[in-house]
């Protein structure tokens, strides 16, 4: 028999199997801890979203929005297609009938979409559906006829349907979805769908989850990955609030021992300074452009402040030697900026400036930030963020300021278990290694019970030898074995086990509890 290719997770994804899971886990957990502690509420938004609310706030001209979302061609669009190839398909006079018949189920698809306003009801569609059908009908008939179907009929039957399907205007462009790329724009949205302005104070917001982004995969890189981002969203935009968010942040990775990290801080201005700013940019750009690859030259004319974020090694020189935005800021971003950093300092927070963080994404005005931590090569950005003042506006929504981050999860794990500076996770605690037909229900309860008393016990569903059942625990990494045969059932006791010294202790069923209990609140403690 013919081997049967294996499927694997698609290029850019993985999995991520136990005892990762649980480092995982704790990770979360630690972050939702931390983000409380500031009064951080939960928010989960859907993974799918509407293209356009991408594209208008992290902006046309940015990589994520030209090259990495991943968008749908709706159901009828995979239809279209579908039908389209199984005409090519069908360029035979013998599939007459088989033709027709594609074109019937398409029909009917369109017919149905039209009816439920999941297509534009445009007098174009409903003429090219009309043909369609007429055309569907005509094959089925001619083949129900018997007649014989001359070939240039045939082909021309084929051009028309070609021509009318592929004219056929299924989407409308507000109506593409795409995966999300990031989180900032799904809340924004959020927060003006749901009137958030109204609720008392600022909304602070944070979320766990995927994202999805279609770059080159690498270490530290992938299509799937996993973010845990905060937001402010409210009417103050005081530079004690962009302060207090990054100094959670900063507690949050000392929780969990990322402490290899550098802060890097800018301020880009807001919609009074940046344009004279950037047009200044765009004027030296010009002088420049012949020495620029071809990435950054466009940007001259749509995009200049995203220059300064390239990494190619021969416009570094260039970039050094152009103006400066702190040279440019307004008096109130200056202002704001300043009071960013005393905020820092009151907090000892350590910081570096860098004036060429402008971040890949357009919504950003003013406060702009992002961590660095060791061991991750080239993608070694475990945290970008900062304010986007005007940003829920842009969505249509209330004049609103906006600050946060996202912290890339896989990232700062890969950077925590490079460090080998790993938590000590709880495994499994009991492995109840029973024997004989007496013992098994007596097993089933003390499982129950210590399970119930908030242990990790492991209960084999069949018999086996004590050896093999002890071996089998060490394997599992069993802090204790509970050995429990047919002297224990008799003796209403138990044989307790410690797997790491081979201490052994016989105890009843309530000395057995509380003994546990009270190892696992030292455990804990
Ligand atoms: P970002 O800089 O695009 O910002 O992403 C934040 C973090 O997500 C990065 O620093 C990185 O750790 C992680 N990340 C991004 N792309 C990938 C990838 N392909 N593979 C693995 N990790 C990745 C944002 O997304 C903004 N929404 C942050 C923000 C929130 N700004 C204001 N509020």
């Amino acid at each position: 028999m013919p081997e049967r290719e294996q499927f694997r997770a698609i290029k850019g994804t993985r999995d991520i199997l136990p005892p990762d899971s649980s480092l995982w886990n704790w990770f979360e957990q630690a972050a939702r801890e931390t983000f409380e502690s500031y009064n951080f509420r939960d928010i989960r938004t859907p993974i799918i979203e509407q293209t356009e609310l991408f594209s208008r706030s992290i902006g046309i001209d940015t990589d994520i929005v030209i090259k990495e979302m991943y968008g749908f061609p709706k159901k009828l669009e995979i239809l279209r297609r579908a039908t389209t190839d199984q005409i090519g398909d069908l360029r035979n006079e013998a599939n007459v009938l088989r033709f027709g018949q594609a074109l019937a189920v398409l029909v009917a698809n369109l017919t149905r979409a039209l009816e439920q306003g999941d297509i534009p009801s445009t007098r174009e569609n409903r003429e090219a559906i009309r043909d369609l059908e007429n055309l569907s009908k005509a094959t089925v008939d001619r083949w129900n006829s018997g007649h014989r179907t001359p070939n240039p009929v045939w082909h021309g039957w084929f051009g028309d349907a070609a021509e009318l399907i592929g004219g056929l205007q299924l989407e409308r462009i507000e109506e593409s979805q795409s995966l999300r790329p990031e989180g900032t724009a799904p809340i924004c949205r959020a927060y003006i769908e749901h009137g958030m302005q109204t609720l008392p104070g600022d909304q602070k917001l944070y979320y766990i989850g995927p994202m999805f982004r279609r770059e080159r995969p690498q270490k530290g890189r992938y299509r799937q990955f996993y973010q845990i981002g905060a937001e402010v969203l409210g009417p103050s935009d005081a530079p004690a609030i962009d302060a207090e968010l990054l100094e959670m942040l900063l507690v949050f990775f000392r929780r969990v021992g990322l402490t290899r990290t550098t802060l890097y801080i800018n301020s880009i201005g807001d919609k009074n300074c940046r344009p004279q700013y950037v047009a200044r940019l765009r004027e030296f750009l010009v002088k420049v452009k012949d020495h620029l690859k071809e990435d950054s030259q466009r940007r001259i004319e749509t995009n200049p402040l995203r220059v300064l974020d390239s990494k190619i090694p021969e416009e570094q020189q260039i970039i050094e030697n152009l103006p400066r935005i702190s040279d440019h800021l307004c008096d109130d971003c200056r202002a704001h900026y300043a009071k960013l950093k005393d905020e820092l300092r009151l907090r000892k927070i350590a910081f570096e400036e860098n004036w060429r963080l402008v971040r890949g994404l357009d919504y950003y005005t003013r406060t702009t930030f992002e961590v660095t931590a060791e061991g991750l090569g080239s993608q070694n950005a475990v945290c970008g963020g900062g304010r986007y003042d005007g940003l829920v506006e842009l969505l249509g929504g209330p004049p609103t300021k906006g600050i946060g981050f996202a912290i890339g999860s896989d990232r700062s794990i890969l950077s925590i278990q490079e460090s080998r500076n790993l938590p000590h996770l709880p495994g499994l605690s009991v492995y109840v290694a029973w024997m004989g037909a007496k013992a098994y229900p007596a097993a089933v309860a003390i499982a129950r019970k210590l399970r119930e008393a908030g242990l990790s016990v492991e209960l084999p569903p069949e018999e086996m030898k004590f050896k093999k059942s002890l071996s089998l625990a060490d394997k599992l990494r069993a802090r204790y074995a509970l050995i429990l045969g047919e002297d224990e059932v008799a003796s209403h006791t138990f044989t307790l086990k410690r797997l790491s010294d081979a201490e052994q202790k016989k105890l009843n069923e309530n000395e057995l509890l509380e003994y546990l209990e009270s190892e696992k609140r030292g455990s804990r403690a």
